[in-house]
């Protein structure tokens, strides 16, 4: 009703009358008055003037995330239907699971403005704030074998890239992957800092996999990040200096997964996309340190494979070696890259 309300008032030439709309949607004035209220909370600005009715307010630049916003910019066929948006949630990486307990659909996207709990890589909490950024989450249930689901993430973070490729920032800002799935910045050549990070969680029955929860949190519009994490974080507008809509921002990223995804799916590996995520990866050419568990050592990064590993050339002029995305983490050997 409240999305229909909007609609009419979008597509209006100038002003509607409380009247107008009630006979347009077929409720009384009180619910057309609600639900304007309601329009007003979630940062709608609606004119109302005594004998005219209602306007809405045209403002191209308006940042509102909420489900309508979304869906209205997805050109997909099932990433994102449905969304699912929540002002404040815990995680929606745990909301995702519990919907699928409940047997929700392939492609059900849980989106939430603050997260109470957001949940990061290596059991972090990952910070979540009010109003400024987009935390989301993606079912999928991909009949693949369990050794493949860390691509998901790989695959999530093209996806991101090229989102980001979409919003034609100037060349001074550079956006890059950091292996495998870390989104950073630079500007002006500095270096590159995090303001994007993946979670996928899976959940296996037997030995298959059951479900696969992509879970993404962009620093978009944030003014500031923690002190102690400056030097490796950052956020887009602090980057930019220019605040986004993040709504846009959200279904772009479910544009550019669906068919990525569609691509890896049907090749069985990351070839179709594998030269778009090389050329996006800011680690290719550069010292790395490898925290294996099983010893330490640094090397330069030379290439992705297939398998979406990592191949380093060890300082130590040993055998290249194929880095796998499992419990192993690179860092650089300058700063967060
Ligand atoms: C990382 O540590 O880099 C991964 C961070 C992933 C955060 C996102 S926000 C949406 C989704 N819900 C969560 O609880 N975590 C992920």
């Amino acid at each position: 009703m409240k999305n229909r309300i909007l609609q009419a008032l979008s597509e209006a030439d100038g002003f509607l009358s409380g009247q107008e709309l009630s006979n347009l949607l077929g409720v009384s004035r009180t619910a057309v008055w609600k639900a304007i209220g309601k329009l007003k909370e979630e940062g709608y600005e609606i004119e109302a003037v005594t004998n005219k009715g209602y306007r809405l307010v045209p403002d191209q630049e308006r940042d509102i995330l909420n489900q309508a916003e979304i869906e209205k910019r997805l050109t997909t066929v099932w990433a994102g239907h449905p969304v699912i948006y929540e002002k404040e949630t815990g995680s929606t990486n745990d909301d995702i699971m519990h919907m699928a307990d409940e047997g929700a659909a392939q492609g059900t996207l849980a989106v939430a403005s603050h997260q109470t709990a957001g949940k990061g890589r290596r059991g972090r909490t990952w910070l979540s704030p009010a109003g400024k950024n987009v935390y989301m989450s993606i079912l999928l249930r991909p009949q693949i074998p369990v050794s493949e689901a860390p691509m998901m993430t790989l695959i999530m973070a093209l996806a991101t890239y090229e989102m980001l490729q979409d919003l034609h920032f100037p060349e001074r800002i550079r956006f890059g992957i950091k292996w495998p799935n870390d989104l950073v910045v630079s500007v002006d050549g500095g270096p590159y800092k995090k303001f994007v990070g993946i979670l996928t969680e899976m959940r296996l029955e037997d030995t298959e996999i059951r479900d696969v929860t992509i879970g993404i949190g962009l620093n978009l519009n944030l003014e500031s990040v923690d002190p102690e994490l400056e030097e490796t974080a950052t956020t887009l507008y602090l980057a930019t200096g220019e605040k986004v809509n993040r709504a846009e921002i959200a279904a772009g990223c479910w544009n550019h997964f669906e068919p990525d995804y569609e691509a890896y799916l049907s090749a069985g590996s990351l070839e179709p996309l594998r030269e778009r995520y090389s050329s996006a990866l800011v680690n290719i050419g550069r010292k790395v340190r490898i925290l294996d568990p099983k010893g330490e050592f640094t090397g330069i990064a030379k290439a992705v494979t297939s398998g979406g590993e990592l191949v380093v050339t060890p300082d130590d002029g040993s055998e290249d070696r194929r880095i796998g995305t499992g419990e192993i983490s690179v860092r650089g050997v300058m700063g967060y890259v």
